[in-house]
Protein backbone atom coordinates (compact mmCIF):
# COMPACT_ATOMS: atom_id res chain seq x y z
CA UNK A 1 0.00 0.00 0.00
CA UNK A 2 1.78 3.23 -1.26
CA UNK A 3 2.25 5.71 1.66
CA UNK A 4 1.03 9.12 1.92
CA UNK A 5 5.10 10.30 2.22
CA UNK A 6 7.53 12.14 0.11
CA UNK A 7 11.13 10.46 0.41
CA UNK A 8 14.08 13.23 -0.56
CA UNK A 9 17.70 12.63 -0.41
CA UNK A 10 19.54 16.02 -0.01
CA UNK A 11 22.32 15.33 -2.27
CA UNK A 12 24.45 18.13 -0.77
CA UNK A 13 24.76 15.23 2.21
CA UNK A 14 23.51 12.14 1.24
CA UNK A 15 20.95 12.00 3.76
CA UNK A 16 17.33 10.47 3.15
CA UNK A 17 14.29 12.37 4.55
CA UNK A 18 10.61 10.67 4.44
CA UNK A 19 8.06 13.86 4.30
CA UNK A 20 4.35 13.16 5.17
CA UNK A 21 1.78 13.87 2.64
CA UNK A 22 -1.46 15.44 4.01
CA UNK A 23 -4.49 16.89 2.05
CA UNK A 24 -2.15 16.61 -1.21
CA UNK A 25 0.74 18.88 0.23
CA UNK A 26 3.89 18.49 2.29
CA UNK A 27 3.98 20.58 5.53
CA UNK A 28 6.95 23.51 4.99
CA UNK A 29 8.22 23.10 8.42
CA UNK A 30 9.39 19.76 7.43
CA UNK A 31 12.13 20.75 5.03
CA UNK A 32 13.53 22.55 8.43
CA UNK A 33 15.15 18.97 9.31
CA UNK A 34 16.68 18.84 6.04
CA UNK A 35 20.22 20.56 6.85
CA UNK A 36 23.77 20.31 5.61
CA UNK A 37 25.35 20.88 9.49
CA UNK A 38 24.08 21.63 11.98
CA UNK A 39 24.24 25.13 12.76
CA UNK A 40 22.40 25.27 9.10
CA UNK A 41 18.90 26.72 9.43
CA UNK A 42 17.31 24.41 7.58
CA UNK A 43 15.66 24.57 4.43
CA UNK A 44 12.85 26.86 3.01
CA UNK A 45 10.71 26.27 0.17
CA UNK A 46 10.64 29.91 -2.03
CA UNK A 47 7.50 30.43 -3.84
CA UNK A 48 6.70 34.38 -4.81
CA UNK A 49 3.38 35.32 -4.91
CA UNK A 50 2.19 31.86 -3.66
CA UNK A 51 2.14 30.03 -7.12
CA UNK A 52 2.15 27.06 -5.36
CA UNK A 53 1.55 27.78 -1.46
CA UNK A 54 -1.07 27.17 0.61
CA UNK A 55 -1.40 29.56 3.33
CA UNK A 56 -4.40 27.75 5.23
CA UNK A 57 -7.29 25.12 5.43
CA UNK A 58 -10.61 26.01 4.61
CA UNK A 59 -13.77 24.47 4.22
CA UNK A 60 -15.74 27.75 2.29
CA UNK A 61 -15.02 28.16 -1.16
CA UNK A 62 -13.83 25.28 -3.73
CA UNK A 63 -12.28 26.45 -7.23
CA UNK A 64 -11.41 23.57 -9.82
CA UNK A 65 -9.55 25.70 -11.98
CA UNK A 66 -9.21 23.57 -14.88
CA UNK A 67 -12.55 22.35 -14.58
CA UNK A 68 -14.05 25.85 -14.25
CA UNK A 69 -15.86 24.51 -10.97
CA UNK A 70 -16.56 26.81 -8.04
CA UNK A 71 -18.83 26.41 -5.00
CA UNK A 72 -19.59 27.94 -1.95
CA UNK A 73 -19.66 25.29 0.86
CA UNK A 74 -20.09 22.51 -1.22
CA UNK A 75 -22.75 24.33 -3.58
CA UNK A 76 -22.24 24.87 -7.23
CA UNK A 77 -22.06 28.73 -8.07
CA UNK A 78 -24.50 28.21 -10.56
CA UNK A 79 -27.44 27.02 -8.06
CA UNK A 80 -26.83 29.49 -5.88
CA UNK A 81 -26.93 32.51 -8.31
CA UNK A 82 -30.50 30.80 -9.94
CA UNK A 83 -32.31 29.83 -6.81
CA UNK A 84 -30.45 31.56 -3.86
CA UNK A 85 -30.17 35.52 -2.99
CA UNK A 86 -27.71 37.74 -2.18
CA UNK A 87 -27.83 37.40 2.14
CA UNK A 88 -28.88 34.17 1.92
CA UNK A 89 -25.27 32.60 0.29
CA UNK A 90 -23.54 35.33 2.82
CA UNK A 91 -25.51 33.38 5.49
CA UNK A 92 -23.99 30.18 4.46
CA UNK A 93 -20.37 31.05 3.51
CA UNK A 94 -20.12 32.52 7.11
CA UNK A 95 -22.46 29.71 8.71
CA UNK A 96 -21.53 26.88 6.50
CA UNK A 97 -24.99 25.52 5.75
CA UNK A 98 -27.58 26.64 4.46
CA UNK A 99 -30.53 28.60 6.89
CA UNK A 100 -33.70 28.05 7.99
CA UNK A 101 -36.29 30.49 7.25
CA UNK A 102 -36.23 31.51 11.05
CA UNK A 103 -32.59 31.83 10.68
CA UNK A 104 -32.80 33.53 7.55
CA UNK A 105 -34.99 36.28 8.71
CA UNK A 106 -33.30 36.72 12.29
CA UNK A 107 -29.85 37.29 9.36
CA UNK A 108 -32.14 39.83 7.69
CA UNK A 109 -33.42 41.75 10.42
CA UNK A 110 -30.18 41.84 12.05
CA UNK A 111 -28.04 43.00 9.03
CA UNK A 112 -30.74 45.64 7.96
CA UNK A 113 -30.25 46.93 11.47
CA UNK A 114 -27.32 47.88 11.26
CA UNK A 115 -27.70 49.55 7.45
CA UNK A 116 -27.14 53.04 9.29
CA UNK A 117 -23.96 54.74 9.41
CA UNK A 118 -22.93 57.39 12.76
CA UNK A 119 -24.30 60.62 11.18
CA UNK A 120 -19.99 61.80 11.44
CA UNK A 121 -19.43 58.90 8.63
CA UNK A 122 -21.13 61.42 6.79
CA UNK A 123 -18.68 64.38 8.31
CA UNK A 124 -15.87 62.01 7.39
CA UNK A 125 -16.72 61.45 4.10
CA UNK A 126 -17.50 65.40 3.33
CA UNK A 127 -13.45 65.65 3.66
CA UNK A 128 -13.10 64.28 0.68
CA UNK A 129 -12.47 65.59 -2.75
CA UNK A 130 -15.22 66.37 -5.37
CA UNK A 131 -13.93 64.07 -7.59
CA UNK A 132 -12.26 61.73 -4.94
CA UNK A 133 -12.49 58.00 -6.35
CA UNK A 134 -14.94 56.09 -4.53
CA UNK A 135 -13.12 52.99 -3.47
CA UNK A 136 -10.06 55.00 -2.44
CA UNK A 137 -13.58 56.72 -0.41
CA UNK A 138 -14.88 53.55 0.74
CA UNK A 139 -11.65 51.55 1.95
CA UNK A 140 -10.89 54.74 4.28
CA UNK A 141 -14.16 55.03 5.43
CA UNK A 142 -13.90 50.96 6.40
CA UNK A 143 -10.77 51.76 8.14
CA UNK A 144 -12.41 54.63 10.20
CA UNK A 145 -15.09 52.63 10.81
CA UNK A 146 -13.03 50.81 13.25
CA UNK A 147 -13.10 54.21 15.72
CA UNK A 148 -16.31 54.16 15.93
CA UNK A 149 -17.07 50.41 16.96
CA UNK A 150 -13.70 49.83 19.73
CA UNK A 151 -16.02 47.04 20.82
CA UNK A 152 -14.71 45.31 17.38
CA UNK A 153 -11.26 44.87 19.26
CA UNK A 154 -12.71 41.77 21.26
CA UNK A 155 -12.06 39.43 18.17
CA UNK A 156 -12.36 36.43 20.15
CA UNK A 157 -15.60 37.08 22.02
CA UNK A 158 -18.55 35.18 19.65
CA UNK A 159 -20.93 37.64 19.84
CA UNK A 160 -18.88 40.46 19.65
CA UNK A 161 -17.88 39.02 16.19
CA UNK A 162 -21.01 38.35 15.25
CA UNK A 163 -22.12 42.12 15.66
CA UNK A 164 -19.32 43.38 13.83
CA UNK A 165 -20.05 40.91 10.53
CA UNK A 166 -24.05 42.46 10.97
CA UNK A 167 -22.68 45.68 11.30
CA UNK A 168 -20.20 45.05 8.04
CA UNK A 169 -22.56 43.02 5.71
CA UNK A 170 -25.43 46.26 6.43
CA UNK A 171 -22.84 48.75 5.96
CA UNK A 172 -20.62 48.69 3.31
CA UNK A 173 -23.85 49.52 1.10
CA UNK A 174 -24.43 52.56 3.02
CA UNK A 175 -21.35 54.07 2.18
CA UNK A 176 -20.65 52.68 -1.07
CA UNK A 177 -24.00 54.86 -2.04
CA UNK A 178 -22.85 57.87 0.11
CA UNK A 179 -19.34 57.43 -2.19
CA UNK A 180 -20.97 57.42 -5.27
CA UNK A 181 -23.48 60.59 -3.80
CA UNK A 182 -20.80 62.55 -2.86
CA UNK A 183 -18.96 61.50 -6.25
CA UNK A 184 -22.40 63.54 -7.90
CA UNK A 185 -22.28 66.43 -5.53
CA UNK A 186 -26.23 64.66 -4.51
CA UNK A 187 -27.24 64.41 -0.67
CA UNK A 188 -27.19 61.25 1.01
CA UNK A 189 -29.87 58.97 1.47
CA UNK A 190 -31.29 56.97 4.42
CA UNK A 191 -31.55 53.46 4.35
CA UNK A 192 -35.26 52.02 4.17
CA UNK A 193 -35.90 48.74 6.41
CA UNK A 194 -38.64 47.41 3.89
CA UNK A 195 -36.60 46.70 0.90
CA UNK A 196 -34.40 43.88 -0.02
CA UNK A 197 -30.62 44.18 0.23
CA UNK A 198 -29.85 45.31 -3.59
CA UNK A 199 -32.97 47.20 -3.51
CA UNK A 200 -32.05 49.26 -0.62
CA UNK A 201 -28.78 50.09 -2.16
CA UNK A 202 -30.05 51.29 -5.07
CA UNK A 203 -32.39 53.16 -3.15
CA UNK A 204 -29.49 55.05 -1.47
CA UNK A 205 -27.98 55.08 -4.70
CA UNK A 206 -30.27 56.78 -7.15
CA UNK A 207 -33.18 57.85 -5.45
CA UNK A 208 -33.79 61.50 -6.11
CA UNK A 209 -36.69 63.86 -5.57
CA UNK A 210 -39.75 61.26 -5.85
CA UNK A 211 -41.55 60.37 -2.71
CA UNK A 212 -40.78 56.49 -2.68
CA UNK A 213 -37.91 55.07 -4.48
CA UNK A 214 -38.96 51.93 -6.04
CA UNK A 215 -35.47 49.85 -7.58
CA UNK A 216 -36.62 47.93 -10.76
CA UNK A 217 -37.35 44.24 -10.03
CA UNK A 218 -34.62 42.91 -13.10
CA UNK A 219 -32.33 45.03 -12.12
CA UNK A 220 -32.09 44.75 -8.42
CA UNK A 221 -32.25 40.61 -9.41
CA UNK A 222 -29.28 41.45 -11.80
CA UNK A 223 -27.48 42.82 -8.75
CA UNK A 224 -28.08 40.67 -6.23
CA UNK A 225 -26.73 38.01 -8.29
CA UNK A 226 -23.69 39.95 -9.51
CA UNK A 227 -23.44 39.76 -4.97
CA UNK A 228 -23.74 36.32 -5.01
CA UNK A 229 -20.82 35.85 -7.86
CA UNK A 230 -18.29 38.47 -6.21
CA UNK A 231 -19.34 36.70 -2.53
CA UNK A 232 -16.14 34.63 -2.30
CA UNK A 233 -13.28 33.06 -3.97
CA UNK A 234 -10.64 31.44 -2.14
CA UNK A 235 -7.12 32.93 -1.27
CA UNK A 236 -7.39 35.39 -3.80
CA UNK A 237 -5.29 38.58 -3.51
CA UNK A 238 -7.81 40.79 -1.24
CA UNK A 239 -8.81 37.53 1.13
CA UNK A 240 -5.12 36.96 1.60
CA UNK A 241 -4.84 40.54 2.84
CA UNK A 242 -7.94 39.83 5.40
CA UNK A 243 -6.76 36.77 6.51
CA UNK A 244 -2.90 37.96 6.91
CA UNK A 245 -3.95 41.83 7.90
CA UNK A 246 -6.35 39.87 10.13
CA UNK A 247 -3.75 37.84 12.08
CA UNK A 248 -2.27 40.37 13.83
CA UNK A 249 -5.53 40.54 15.37
CA UNK A 250 -6.28 43.97 14.81
CA UNK A 251 -10.25 44.47 14.57
CA UNK A 252 -12.21 43.76 11.14
CA UNK A 253 -12.91 47.01 10.56
CA UNK A 254 -9.21 47.51 10.14
CA UNK A 255 -8.79 44.15 8.60
CA UNK A 256 -11.14 44.76 5.50
CA UNK A 257 -9.84 47.80 4.65
CA UNK A 258 -6.46 46.17 3.90
CA UNK A 259 -9.01 43.60 1.87
CA UNK A 260 -10.61 46.56 -0.23
CA UNK A 261 -6.79 47.96 -0.35
CA UNK A 262 -6.24 45.02 -2.73
CA UNK A 263 -9.30 44.22 -4.60
CA UNK A 264 -8.83 48.07 -5.66
CA UNK A 265 -5.60 47.00 -7.79
CA UNK A 266 -6.54 46.87 -11.31
CA UNK A 267 -5.07 43.49 -11.59
CA UNK A 268 -7.53 42.54 -8.66
CA UNK A 269 -10.69 44.06 -8.26
CA UNK A 270 -10.43 47.44 -10.34
CA UNK A 271 -10.01 44.94 -13.24
CA UNK A 272 -13.67 45.58 -14.16
CA UNK A 273 -13.22 49.37 -14.13
CA UNK A 274 -10.44 48.93 -16.22
CA UNK A 275 -12.23 46.71 -18.89
CA UNK A 276 -14.23 49.38 -19.64
CA UNK A 277 -11.91 51.71 -20.35
CA UNK A 278 -9.72 49.39 -22.81
CA UNK A 279 -13.32 48.42 -24.35
CA UNK A 280 -13.50 52.30 -25.12
CA UNK A 281 -10.02 52.57 -25.85
CA UNK A 282 -10.77 50.35 -28.69
CA UNK A 283 -13.64 52.32 -29.75
CA UNK A 284 -14.84 49.73 -32.60
CA UNK A 285 -14.48 46.30 -33.59
CA UNK A 286 -12.24 47.08 -36.76
CA UNK A 287 -9.87 48.14 -33.92
CA UNK A 288 -9.97 45.13 -32.02
CA UNK A 289 -6.94 43.20 -33.93
CA UNK A 290 -4.49 46.33 -33.72
CA UNK A 291 -5.24 46.15 -30.00
CA UNK A 292 -4.93 42.47 -30.04
CA UNK A 293 -1.51 43.20 -31.68
CA UNK A 294 -0.07 45.36 -29.12
CA UNK A 295 -1.37 43.22 -26.37
CA UNK A 296 0.66 39.92 -27.83
CA UNK A 297 3.35 42.46 -28.00
CA UNK A 298 3.62 43.50 -24.48
CA UNK A 299 3.86 47.04 -25.05
CA UNK A 300 3.74 48.86 -22.08
CA UNK A 301 2.48 45.84 -20.17
CA UNK A 302 -0.57 46.02 -22.08
CA UNK A 303 -3.07 43.27 -20.84
CA UNK A 304 -6.50 42.11 -22.11
CA UNK A 305 -8.24 43.01 -18.81
CA UNK A 306 -11.22 40.53 -17.70
CA UNK A 307 -9.06 38.30 -19.07
CA UNK A 308 -7.04 35.18 -17.53
CA UNK A 309 -6.74 34.37 -13.80
CA UNK A 310 -3.95 32.93 -11.33
CA UNK A 311 -6.61 30.01 -11.09
CA UNK A 312 -9.08 29.70 -13.34
CA UNK A 313 -7.26 27.42 -16.59
CA UNK A 314 -10.61 27.44 -18.33
CA UNK A 315 -13.79 30.26 -18.52
CA UNK A 316 -14.56 31.28 -15.08
CA UNK A 317 -17.88 29.78 -14.52
CA UNK A 318 -18.83 33.50 -13.35
CA UNK A 319 -18.24 34.96 -16.22
CA UNK A 320 -20.54 32.51 -18.30
CA UNK A 321 -23.47 33.63 -15.56
CA UNK A 322 -22.59 37.12 -16.04
CA UNK A 323 -22.88 36.95 -20.01
CA UNK A 324 -26.55 34.81 -19.61
CA UNK A 325 -27.23 37.96 -16.47
CA UNK A 326 -26.48 40.42 -19.24
CA UNK A 327 -29.30 40.08 -22.01
CA UNK A 328 -31.88 40.49 -19.00
CA UNK A 329 -30.20 44.05 -18.11
CA UNK A 330 -30.15 45.05 -21.13
CA UNK A 331 -34.12 44.36 -22.03
CA UNK A 332 -34.98 46.98 -19.60
CA UNK A 333 -31.72 49.32 -20.10
CA UNK A 334 -31.24 48.95 -23.32
CA UNK A 335 -27.97 47.10 -25.06
CA UNK A 336 -24.54 48.35 -24.01
CA UNK A 337 -23.00 48.90 -27.37
CA UNK A 338 -19.72 48.23 -25.71
CA UNK A 339 -21.00 44.35 -25.43
CA UNK A 340 -20.19 43.88 -29.38
CA UNK A 341 -17.28 44.93 -29.03
CA UNK A 342 -16.51 42.35 -25.71
CA UNK A 343 -18.06 39.57 -27.84
CA UNK A 344 -16.04 39.96 -30.93
CA UNK A 345 -12.62 40.92 -28.64
CA UNK A 346 -13.65 37.42 -26.52
CA UNK A 347 -14.09 35.64 -29.91
CA UNK A 348 -11.04 36.73 -31.57
CA UNK A 349 -9.07 36.52 -28.23
CA UNK A 350 -10.41 32.71 -28.05
CA UNK A 351 -9.01 31.61 -31.59
CA UNK A 352 -5.66 33.44 -30.71
CA UNK A 353 -3.06 30.85 -30.08
CA UNK A 354 -1.01 33.23 -27.80
CA UNK A 355 -3.98 33.48 -25.16
CA UNK A 356 -5.07 29.25 -25.94
CA UNK A 357 -1.33 28.50 -25.41
CA UNK A 358 -1.31 30.65 -21.39
CA UNK A 359 -5.29 29.50 -21.29
CA UNK A 360 -6.68 32.66 -20.93
CA UNK A 361 -10.38 33.42 -20.58
CA UNK A 362 -12.90 35.44 -19.76
CA UNK A 363 -13.11 35.73 -15.73
CA UNK A 364 -15.35 37.59 -13.53
CA UNK A 365 -14.59 41.27 -14.35
CA UNK A 366 -14.69 40.76 -18.44
CA UNK A 367 -18.80 40.97 -18.07
CA UNK A 368 -19.68 42.63 -15.38
CA UNK A 369 -18.69 46.09 -16.15
CA UNK A 370 -21.30 45.97 -19.31
CA UNK A 371 -23.90 45.41 -16.67
CA UNK A 372 -23.01 47.69 -13.80
CA UNK A 373 -22.60 50.50 -16.84
CA UNK A 374 -25.97 49.90 -18.61
CA UNK A 375 -27.33 50.18 -14.93
CA UNK A 376 -25.71 53.67 -15.12
CA UNK A 377 -22.84 53.33 -12.22
CA UNK A 378 -20.32 55.38 -13.31
CA UNK A 379 -16.85 53.06 -13.96
CA UNK A 380 -14.70 53.94 -10.62
CA UNK A 381 -18.22 52.51 -8.78
CA UNK A 382 -17.05 49.05 -9.84
CA UNK A 383 -14.74 47.89 -7.90
CA UNK A 384 -16.72 49.37 -4.73
CA UNK A 385 -19.88 46.95 -6.31
CA UNK A 386 -17.44 43.84 -6.15
CA UNK A 387 -16.08 44.97 -2.51
CA UNK A 388 -19.92 44.50 -1.57
CA UNK A 389 -20.46 41.14 -2.46
CA UNK A 390 -16.67 40.08 -1.40
CA UNK A 391 -17.79 41.22 2.20
CA UNK A 392 -19.50 38.18 2.81
CA UNK A 393 -16.52 36.28 1.96
CA UNK A 394 -13.88 38.50 3.64
CA UNK A 395 -15.53 37.84 6.98
CA UNK A 396 -16.36 34.03 6.79
CA UNK A 397 -12.49 34.03 6.16
CA UNK A 398 -11.30 36.05 8.57
CA UNK A 399 -13.45 34.54 10.94
CA UNK A 400 -12.14 30.59 9.73
CA UNK A 401 -8.43 32.05 10.09
CA UNK A 402 -9.49 33.10 13.73
CA UNK A 403 -10.90 30.14 15.12
CA UNK A 404 -8.05 27.85 13.14
CA UNK A 405 -6.00 26.59 16.10
CA UNK A 406 -2.84 26.23 13.64
CA UNK A 407 -3.00 30.04 12.22
CA UNK A 408 -0.44 32.52 14.23
CA UNK A 409 1.00 35.62 13.06
CA UNK A 410 1.67 36.08 9.43
CA UNK A 411 5.63 36.29 8.95
CA UNK A 412 6.81 34.65 5.68
CA UNK A 413 10.10 34.53 5.63
CA UNK A 414 13.05 35.65 2.66
CA UNK A 415 16.09 34.59 1.06
CA UNK A 416 18.44 37.08 1.98
CA UNK A 417 20.92 37.90 -1.15
CA UNK A 418 21.90 41.34 0.65
CA UNK A 419 25.51 42.55 1.91
CA UNK A 420 27.33 40.11 4.28
CA UNK A 421 28.13 42.51 7.13
CA UNK A 422 30.36 45.37 6.62
CA UNK A 423 31.59 48.47 7.97
CA UNK A 424 30.43 51.71 8.50
CA UNK A 425 32.32 54.28 6.00
CA UNK A 426 32.65 58.06 7.69
CA UNK A 427 30.86 60.41 5.26
CA UNK A 428 34.11 62.16 4.34
CA UNK A 429 35.34 58.89 3.35
CA UNK A 430 32.72 58.16 1.06
C1 LIG B 1 -9.96 38.80 -10.12
O1 LIG B 1 -7.59 35.36 -7.53
C2 LIG B 1 -8.84 35.49 -7.70
O2 LIG B 1 -9.61 34.60 -7.45
C3 LIG B 1 -9.27 36.85 -8.24
C4 LIG B 1 -10.75 37.01 -8.57
C5 LIG B 1 -11.60 36.93 -7.33
O3 LIG B 1 -12.79 36.60 -7.48
O4 LIG B 1 -11.11 37.31 -6.24
O5 LIG B 1 -11.15 36.01 -9.48
C6 LIG B 1 -11.01 38.38 -9.18
O6 LIG B 1 -9.04 39.45 -9.70
C7 LIG B 1 -10.03 38.34 -11.54
C8 LIG B 1 -8.78 38.77 -12.37
C9 LIG B 1 -9.01 40.22 -12.81
N1 LIG B 1 -7.78 40.75 -13.44
C10 LIG B 1 -7.68 40.96 -14.75
O7 LIG B 1 -8.57 40.67 -15.55
C11 LIG B 1 -6.39 41.64 -15.17
C12 LIG B 1 -5.85 40.96 -16.43
N2 LIG B 1 -5.42 39.60 -16.03
C13 LIG B 1 -4.06 39.46 -15.61
O8 LIG B 1 -3.31 40.51 -15.28
C14 LIG B 1 -3.69 38.08 -15.09
O9 LIG B 1 -4.31 37.15 -15.88
C15 LIG B 1 -3.99 37.79 -13.64
C16 LIG B 1 -3.42 38.85 -12.74
C17 LIG B 1 -5.45 37.69 -13.40
C18 LIG B 1 -3.35 36.43 -13.29
O10 LIG B 1 -2.01 36.62 -13.40
P1 LIG B 1 -0.99 35.40 -13.18
O11 LIG B 1 -1.66 34.16 -12.80
O12 LIG B 1 0.09 35.90 -12.29
O13 LIG B 1 -0.46 35.15 -14.63
P2 LIG B 1 0.81 35.85 -15.21
O14 LIG B 1 0.73 37.33 -14.98
O15 LIG B 1 2.01 35.11 -14.72
O16 LIG B 1 0.60 35.57 -16.76
C19 LIG B 1 0.99 34.34 -17.32
C20 LIG B 1 1.22 34.69 -18.79
C21 LIG B 1 2.18 35.87 -18.99
O17 LIG B 1 2.74 35.75 -20.27
P3 LIG B 1 4.24 35.11 -20.40
O18 LIG B 1 5.10 35.78 -19.37
O19 LIG B 1 4.03 33.62 -20.14
O20 LIG B 1 4.64 35.41 -21.82
O21 LIG B 1 -0.02 35.10 -19.38
C22 LIG B 1 0.08 36.47 -19.77
C23 LIG B 1 1.26 37.06 -19.02
O22 LIG B 1 1.82 38.15 -19.75
N3 LIG B 1 -1.16 37.09 -19.37
C24 LIG B 1 -1.85 37.96 -20.12
C25 LIG B 1 -2.98 38.24 -19.39
N4 LIG B 1 -2.98 37.58 -18.23
C26 LIG B 1 -1.84 36.86 -18.22
N5 LIG B 1 -1.56 38.49 -21.32
C27 LIG B 1 -2.49 39.34 -21.81
N6 LIG B 1 -3.63 39.68 -21.16
C28 LIG B 1 -3.91 39.15 -19.96
N7 LIG B 1 -5.01 39.48 -19.33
Amino acid sequence: MPKDSLTVTDNRTGKQYELPIENGAVRGMDLRQIKVSDDDFGLMSYDPAFMNTASCKSSITFIDGDKGILRYRGYPIEQLAEKATYLETAYLLRHGELPTKPQLEDWKKNITLHTFVHENVKKFMDGFHYDAHPMGMFTSTMAALSTFYPDAKNIFDAESRQLQIYRLIGKVTTIAAFAYRHSIGLPYTHPEDDLTYAGNFLKMLFKRSEAHYKPNPVLEKALDVLFILHADHEQNCSTNAMRSVGSSHVDPYSALAAASAALYGPLHGGANEAVLRMLKEIGSKDKIPAFIKEVKEGKGDKRLMGFGHRVYKNYDPRAKIIKKLADDVFEVTGRNPLLDIALELEKIALEDDYFVKRKLYPNVDFYSGLIYQAMKFPVDMFPVLFAIGRTSGWVAQWEEMLLDGEQKIARPRQLYLGHAQRQYVPLVRR
